[in-house]
């Protein structure tokens, strides 16, 4: 301090009094926290996400064309990651997500495998290509929301005669965020069909146990059970088929029975006791009306941003997605 008060520029020696100082603990690996605490500890919640849109009909065109570059074996899976714009070049779609449209050609497989990520898809496009998922094979359609837990075996394949796609939705980030990413390649490339499609929903889903089931092994896991939640199942949860329903009044109904549910009737995607259908990302499906309104909303969860995924509109209007920033994207 004495250096400081003898010169004539205190407040330049200061600085290099300091600077030397931080020079002389980095070699030591240490850093002065004062210099990095603002930045660590803000005043209010920051993402590095920025919102984006990737138009089904702009893209698919391109998922397409990596079939003739690269067979799903060769690939394992043959995906085109979703990279958000202001994290390029680390897979990521946000902080704590992974998402990619992965194509599946006819006669093809994607081999058995299993890791430590979960994976949610979504599919887009095509009809009847398969996941397996634990030997239950189940066979899927737009809008379906299929679900593979960590650690589960599963595969993909297309006995269709045309070609698949869907969304892929991992916790990948998060997951290495813990450095405990791995996976492990099963033997066979397929995996034995040892359940029926749609096993797990009619024993699991369907609000009836045969006698005798064992309910202590359901309580006791943290997963959903059910392999595929059909989108013909959940399109009757947001928005009946049958008048007096519409979206908006499918929405005020369910308000005015006290049911805590914004506008649009958001639908969570939920195991039988334990909220999510796994651990990391929450899920939930919304029947979007023609004009919805109200004030845009600020999305909690991963990185402070969602994934949105329009699967299909009861109209052919499109329907803006509004974001608290400003900006105003059209599906
Ligand atoms: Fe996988």
């Amino acid at each position: 301090m004495a250096l400081v008060e003898d010169t004539a520029d205190p407040k330049h020696n200061l600085q290099a009094a300091r600077q030397a100082y931080y020079e002389r603990i980095s070699k030591y690996d240490m850093a002065p926290l004062w210099e990095k605490l603002r930045e660590l500890v803000g005043s209010e919640p920051k993402t590095q996400c920025a919102p984006a849109i990737w138009r089904f009909r702009d893209v698919k065109a391109m998922v397409m064309e990596s079939a003739e570059l690269i067979s799903a074996k060769e690939a394992e899976r043959r995906v085109l990651v979703l990279e958000n714009p202001a994290l390029r070049g680390q897979s990521r779609i946000t902080q704590t997500l992974y998402a990619g449209l992965q194509l599946i050609m006819p006669g093809e497989i994607a081999p058995a495998h299993r890791h430590t990520a979960s994976a949610i898809r979504l599919i887009i496009d095509g009809n009847g290509a398969y996941t397996s998922v634990e030997g239950e094979r189940t066979y899927m359609s737009p809008g379906d929301f299929v679900l593979t837990a960590n650690w589960t075996a599963h595969d993909h394949g297309n006995t269709s005669g045309r070609p698949m796609i869907w969304l892929d939705v991992l916790d990948l980030p998060t997951v290495n965020f813990f450095e405990s990413m791995f996976a492990e390649h099963l033997d066979d490339e397929t995996q034995t069909v040892r359940h029926q499609d749609g096993d797990s929903a009619a024993f699991f889903a369907s609000g009836v146990l045969p006698d005798g089931a064992q309910v202590s092994a359901l309580q006791s896991g943290k997963l959903s059970p059910v392999v595929n939640y059909t989108y013909a199942r959940t399109r009757s949860a947001i928005a009946p088929p049958t008048a007096p329903f519409s979206c908006a009044s499918r929405a005020r109904a369910q308000r005015g029975s006290g049911t805590r549910n914004s506008p649009g009737a958001p639908a969570t995607y939920s195991s039988r006791r334990h909220g999510n259908t796994i651990r990391t990302p929450r899920s939930v499906s919304q029947c979007c009306s023609r004009s919805p309104t109200g004030p845009p909303r600020k999305r909690s969860g991963s990185g402070g941003r969602s994934i949105e995924h329009i699967c299909r509109r009861r109209s052919g209007a499109p329907v803006p997605l509004r974001w608290r920033n400003g900006g105003t994207h059209e599906t």
